[in-house]
């Protein structure tokens, strides 16, 4: 099996809540952890979303926040294999897949504007950014999931990480959160970001129903990325996620669709999309890397 790049740096991102951008970060990386891939996932948002899914017990591990504050490394934080915590109200033991760690988020994650203005001599992206480059070494991909609006921790997620992969569900406001979201990631950019649009994921899409319809057709016509060599590629992905209710269920076990329900088609879904992702990820850097060469080149040659 042939091993992708070290350090794949991934944030998950749209400017809207209940979009499936935590469901679709655990489950996309559980299926490359299935294929022998190690990820860690980083939890950046206020709300919490992967962290509850797995019920962290918050006071119990390190955080994002301390990682911005510089109060801690990201090896410090890592989680893997099992803890305990109360589920549902129940002392249990939770066990992560294999190859698969988190890193969690705080409540304190809040007040980090507070707690930046109160003490300048914190640097927060620079934290951040160390932290992302300790873990590319030791994973093959890292993962974030964002909140849904700027907030900081966010903004520097999108300013450090190579890559964004958009998640959208089928619904009235899904293209204009869309196309927020894209707003949003131009913005940032204006700062000075690096990142790429790796991709749009759809999820809790029923072929059978219009709003369905609508949201891929919108995507194949807007997302699409015009390569160096003018040539054009479309960025949905192809590999959509159904509207599934075992999705639903699995967090309140703490699991992975994948430990939850195995025989769930939702599986077979995310397997297929997490190679469609490898694939393209493979494709754009070899494109990207190869235009980006050569207006090098060029710059070189006219400079001479
Ligand atoms: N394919 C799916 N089928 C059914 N429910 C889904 C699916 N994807 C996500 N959900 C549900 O939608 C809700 C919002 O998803 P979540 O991943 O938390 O969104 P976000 O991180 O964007 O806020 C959750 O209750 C989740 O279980
Ligand atoms: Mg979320």
């Amino acid at each position: 099996m042939a091993r992708p790049a070290l350090g794949r740096l991934i944030a998950f991102g749209n400017q809207k809540g209940g979009v499936g951008k935590t469901t679709t970060t655990i489950n996309v990386a559980a299926a490359l952890a299935r294929k022998g891939r190690s990820v860690c996932l980083v939890d950046v948002d206020n709300n919490r979303g992967l962290t509850r899914t797995f019920s962290v017990p918050e006071e119990a591990f390190r955080s994002t926040f301390d990682i911005f504050t510089g109060e801690a490394e990201a090896s410090e934080c890592i989680i893997k294999a099992e803890f305990q915590t109360l589920l549902n109200g129940t002392e249990a033991v939770v066990h992560l897949p294999e190859r698969f760690a988190i890193i969690p988020a705080s409540r304190s994650l809040e007040s980090l504007d507070q707690v930046i203005a109160q003490r300048p001599s914190i640097r927060p992206e620079k934290n951040f950014a160390r932290a992302l480059a300790d873990l590319r070494s030791s994973f093959d991909y890292v993962f974030v999931d964002t909140a849904p609006n700027l907030t900081t921790p966010t903004v520097i997620a999108y300013n450090t990480v190579p890559w964004f992969i958009l998640t959208a569900r089928p619904g009235k406001t899904a293209m204009d959160s869309l196309s927020d979201a894209v707003q949003d990631l131009l913005q940032v950019k204006q700062f000075g970001a690096e990142g790429r649009l790796l991709g749009v994921v759809l999820t809790e899409v029923d072929v059978r129903t219009r709003l369905s319809k609508d949201i891929v057709q919108f995507v194949d016509e807007e997302f699409r990325a015009t390569l160096e060599n003018k040539k054009t590629v479309k960025l949905g992905f192809q590999n959509h996620i159904s509207k599934t209710i075992a999705i639903e269920e699995a967090p309140y076990a703490a699991q992975t669709i994948f430990d939850y329900r195995a025989n769930s088609r939702a599986c077979a879904e995310y397997e297929a999309l997490a190679e469609e992702i490898e694939t393209r990820l493979k494709n754009f850097e070899s494109l990207f890397g190869m235009t980006r060469g050569q207006a090098d080149e060029q710059k070189r040659a006219a400079n001479e």
